[in-house]
């Protein structure tokens, strides 16, 4: 079936959502070759992209699954293409999870890259390009939740720590600390579930410098080779794409092997 001559549901920067006229409860999420950054304002395209973003989101996702967490995903019947379930409400937020400290946080002071948290920090980002997606003050955070308006901000708190935990173990089978990573979550069927891609945008990931690092340090920066990062970084520094592009397909050789654990 060619999905793309299907009914249009939304467009984003690197997925089209085609609607699935066999099931109105399912939509198809069709992965592009573009790329962006700076809020869209960095764009372009890297061919193949899409296969390689499609395979990483869909052994994540699997993986994520077979552990017992609520997530959006059924499959991909075909390259490129994921079936995933239709939202009943989407919730505009990126829920941005940290064990290392690198990327915006290092703008806030008094933390220096390579800081490990622990417990892991989870941050609430308002989605809204123009405005930059702004951070939520966490006492606001904790009144939507104590007032009762909105609950399933701690589900969301528990949730990306849940889920941090288990990738963060999983890719330490690799020689790669997952740094910090970013989510997104919807109800469906009155559940909040993760939504949207995992993909080498959603995260960092840097490999061990040694066989075995010392991780439990209030710093670990010296034990990882933050230099030969995997992740999108690359492209948001400026790289060059086919750098960019050889370091996805690290990432998605690693995360194939996510259905042998
Ligand atoms: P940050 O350090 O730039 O705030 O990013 C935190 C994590 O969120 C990092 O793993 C990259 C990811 N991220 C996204 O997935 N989308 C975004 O738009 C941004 C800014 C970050
Ligand atoms: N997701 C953002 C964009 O598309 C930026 C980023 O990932 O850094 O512009």
């Amino acid at each position: 079936m060619d999905v793309t001559k299907l009914n249009k549901v939304i467009e984003g920067k690197t997925k089209i959502i085609y609607e699935n006229p066999d099931d109105p409860k399912t939509v198809f999420m069709v992965f592009k070759d573009d790329i962006t950054a700076g809020d869209g304002v960095k764009h372009d395209v890297i061919e193949g992209k899409a296969l390689v973003d499609w395979k990483t989101n869909r052994d994540i996702y699997e993986y994520l699954n077979r552990r017992g967490i609520d997530t959006h995903y059924i499959s991909s019947p075909e390259e490129k293409v994921s079936i995933v379930k239709r939202l009943d409400r989407k919730i505009n937020l990126e829920v941005v999870t940290r064990r290392v400290a690198a990327g915006s946080i290092l703008n806030w002071g008094d933390v220096e890259e390579g800081q490990r948290f622990d417990p892991v920090i989870t941050q609430f980002y308002y989605k809204d390009d123009p405005l930059h997606d702004p951070m939520l003050d966490d006492g606001f955070i904790d009144y939507l939740i104590t007032s009762g308006k909105a609950p399933e901000y701690a589900q969301m708190r528990e949730s990306n720590a849940r889920v941090f935990n288990v990738l963060e173990k999983t890719f330490a089978q690799f020689k790669v600390q997952l740094i910090d990573f970013k989510l997104e979550y919807g109800i469906i069927d009155g559940i909040v579930m993760v939504i949207d891609e995992i993909t080498a945008g959603s995260f960092r990931l840097w490999p061990y410098k040694t066989e075995h690092p010392n991780l439990n340090q209030a710093n670990i920066l010296n034990e990882l080779d933050s230099a030969g990062r995997l992740d999108k970084d690359i492209y948001r520094k400026g790289g060059e794409l086919k750098d960019v592009k050889s370091k996805f397909e690290v990432i998605a050789q690693i995360t194939s092997k996510f259905k042998e654990l």
